[in-house]
């Protein structure tokens, strides 16, 4: 596991996002395992910036997201969809049937999560997975105690995600209860693995999850078992790791 940490959150995002970059880069037609949540946003920025400079395009990239909120329609705009019409797709030249978000409205949940391990496995896997991480150690929607072996399914949001989601939404009565997202043996199967992570708020939860055991209690910190993971944060969120020993690079 590389460990990279970065003076603040602008210099967090621009070197996550040279790590998508050179993946594009090197395999213009790569299937990028996207994110959302407010950490990603500065780089799916930089991204976007380099792509009107001419450095990079996505003509042939293939995306596909990590999770959606269930009863959130693509143009809600708290839906992951829209999230990501607005932070990047829009923005660049990404072909928009090469984008796959799962479907918040689906009639049959179960057969939408089954669809989607399916097209995972049709596009041939994913080759670089971008991770955020909830403030209880989610991954995805993969909530603490989940099984690290499911796939994409139907999950039931924790009170704790609820509260943290809640910033975006008018009120919590108005937080989805439900979402449906990869699971944990999805995103194993990546091949490589690039979590961003910003703040003194996620500081804890960082050290549980890397300088910690590897527990369903602290779903990322499976990620320890992945043969190649990068970790990229600010100072405020790594800094407890570093004091815990754990090598990290500047
Ligand atoms: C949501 C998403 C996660 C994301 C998490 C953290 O719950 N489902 O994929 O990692 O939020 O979000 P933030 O980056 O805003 O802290």
């Amino acid at each position: 596991m590389r460990i990279y940490q970065a003076e603040d959150y602008k210099a967090m995002s621009r070197r996550a996002a040279n790590i998508i970059s050179a993946q594009v880069i090197y395999k213009p037609n790569c299937v990028l395992g996207l994110a959302t949540g407010g950490t990603p946003v500065g780089l799916y920025q930089q991204l976007v910036d380099w792509y009107r400079k001419g450095d990079l395009s996505f003509a042939e990239t293939r995306s596909v997201n990590l999770d959606e909120y269930l009863g959130l329609s693509p143009h809600h705009e708290q839906s992951y969809r829209y999230f990501m019409q607005v932070n990047l797709f829009d923005h660049i030249d990404i072909k928009p049937e090469n984008t796959h978000v799962l479907d918040g409205l689906a009639k049959n949940p179960e057969a939408e999560c089954a669809a989607y391990n399916q097209l995972i496995r049709d596009l041939g896997g994913i080759d670089l997975q971008l991770l955020g991480m909830g403030h209880n150690g989610h991954i995805a929607f993969n909530e603490p105690g989940d099984d690290f072996g499911l796939e994409t399914h139907l999950v039931n949001l924790t009170e704790s995600t609820i509260n943290a989601n809640q910033r975006f939404f008018e009120s919590r009565d108005e937080v989805p209860r439900h979402a449906l997202s990869m699971g944990i043996k999805n995103i194993m199967n990546a091949r490589r693995i690039l979590m961003v992570v910003s703040g003194e708020e996620k500081a804890d939860i960082v050290c549980r999850a890397f300088a910690g055991p590897v527990t369903k209690e602290v779903p990322a910190s499976v990620l320890q078992l992945h043969p190649d993971v990068t970790l990229v944060g600010d100072r405020a969120a790594l800094h407890k790791l570093a004091e815990a020993g754990v090598p990290v690079c500047g």
